[in-house]
């Protein structure tokens, strides 16, 4: 694991359309990121796989062995003050960084724990800063009647606040989740790592509430989220061995999980070094009681079978979508001597920007009518491509090269028995087969 492939995969990422650095032609911006055509796809493919998997397809419920109940939200992002310091944010979100006088480089404390000290190994010469991470704003547009507001810096404080309004518009009982996936924003003094750590990322974030006196302890649904998001990880073709768990010790937990079952983090091991891709809190009744109390609006819930109004618990699995395209990326990436493109994009198939590339081997004999034809009728159910320009072997190199799993050429053959070949992006194996077994073998395939 090197410098050297993250500096290959930031190339490719930029070169073939991945991601950009924001605001590149007036040279860039410390934190914040674009995702180009292929990276904005790949971002929505993996979007789409949590949601399907956290919410209209969520778990099976380790008691029951029923499908979890789980719901869908989505909030503003700009947040009033009061919300935020309802959920200890003003207050407590802050983060430490010391400074390098020497060579100017700002450090944050936990970095200096895993020994990333200023590249200039001088000793860290300021006293720790503390500063808030949240982006301030302001709302309304006449002077003297503007009003302070935040970027949100959790999509979480949404569900709390609308936990009375879902709870009574949705016929829930508990244990129930709330999902959302969204924007959150945290101006971080050292961003850092291509976009580990950006100024402006995304959430896929969901709060599990639960009675804590039910069958399943804090404890319980605590692991039981643990062992589902870890295998979530798998699922978009991670190497395990590169995935780990950590658990938080009880000083560094986060102002919301003091006093809970804990937080474990997902790790994923960047070519940077580990790095947290996920988040599972147990944030206890802390928020939905914080609220209460500030907006002196009932947050508690009738919990049917017990036949009592109590404060929910709270476990949240909480990962970045942009963290998760950084892993996909950085576990996908293979370098092959044997090949004309030198290094590839081994995407799981399910998350694949492109999934299907549909070339004519030549442009004559009828092969570019039939490709098109059978691109047309594929586009609609898989994101597919049409190419007919250059040759087979650079059109297969530069399906290689963004991760598309499968290329289907039209060959002489097609036009005498309807027959195409397929080729395996991650074998280069081709294999011939009628147009009726195509159907089949994308359907299992892509899936
Ligand atoms: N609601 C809980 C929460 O926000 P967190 O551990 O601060 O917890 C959850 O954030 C996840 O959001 C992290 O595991 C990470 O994947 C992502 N994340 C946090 N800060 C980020 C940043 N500056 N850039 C990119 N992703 C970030």
């Amino acid at each position: 694991m090197s410098d050297e492939k993250m500096v290959n995969i930031v190339s490719l990422a930029k070169r073939r359309g991945f991601i950009f650095p924001s605001g590149e032609i007036y040279g860039g911006s410390n934190g914040y990121w674009d995702y180009g055509p292929l990276g904005a796809q790949l971002k929505k493919n993996i979007r789409d796989v949590w949601w399907r998997d956290m919410v209209t397809c969520a778990p099976i419920h380790p008691h029951t062995r029923k499908p979890l109940q789980v719901v869908p939200f989505e909030g503003s992002i700009i947040t009033k003050p009061e919300v935020l310091i309802a959920s200890g944010h003003v207050d407590k979100f802050k983060d430490t960084f010391y400074h390098c006088l020497s060579c100017n480089a700002d450090v944050r404390d936990d970095e200096i724990e895993r020994g990333m000290c200023p590249k200039c190994s001088a000793e860290i010469t300021t006293e720790p800063r503390e500063y808030n991470l949240m982006f301030e704003t302001e709302s309304g547009v006449i002077e003297g009647n503007k009003s302070l507001a935040y970027l949100r810096p959790e999509t979480a404080q949404g569900i709390f606040c609308n936990f009375a309004n879902i709870s009574n518009t949705c016929r829930v009982k508990l244990p129930f989740g709330i999902s959302q996936v969204g924007k959150a924003f945290r101006n971080e003094v050292t961003p850092r790592n291509y976009t580990f750590r950006s100024r402006e990322f995304e959430q896929m974030e969901m709060e599990w509430f639960f009675n804590p006196d039910d069958s399943l302890t804090p404890e319980q649904w605590h692991e039981f989220w643990t062992d589902i998001r870890l295998r979530w990880w798998e699922s978009l073709g991670i190497d395990p061995d590169n995935l780990s768990i950590e658990k938080h010790e009880k000083d560094k937990l986060a102002h919301y999980a003091i006093g809970g079952a804990g937080v474990t983090d997902i790790m994923y091991q960047f070519p940077f070094g580990l790095g947290e891709v996920e988040g599972i809190a147990h944030r206890t009744d802390y928020d939905l009681r914080q609220h209460a109390e500030a907006s002196g609006k009932s947050l508690d819930f009738f919990d049917q079978p017990n036949e009592k109004r109590l404060y929910p618990h709270v476990i949240e699995p909480s990962a970045g979508l942009d963290r998760a395209v950084l892993a996909v990326l950085c576990d996908a990436y293979t370098q092959d001597e044997s090949r004309a493109c030198k290094e590839y994009m081994a995407i799981h198939p399910k998350i694949a920007p492109i999934k299907v590339a549909f070339f004519p081997l030549v442009k004559k004999e009828g092969m570019p009518q039939i490709a098109e034809t059978l691109y047309n009728h594929y586009r609609r159910r898989y994101d597919c491509v049409y190419e007919e320009a250059g040759s087979i072997g650079k059109r297969y190199a530069r399906m290689d090269e963004i991760g598309t799993p499968f290329c289907v050429t039209v060959d002489g053959e097609t036009v005498i028995n309807d027959t195409v070949t397929v080729r395996d992006r991650d074998s280069g194996e081709q294999q011939r087969m009628d147009l009726q077994s195509l159907e089949g073998f994308l359907a299992y395939s892509l899936w």
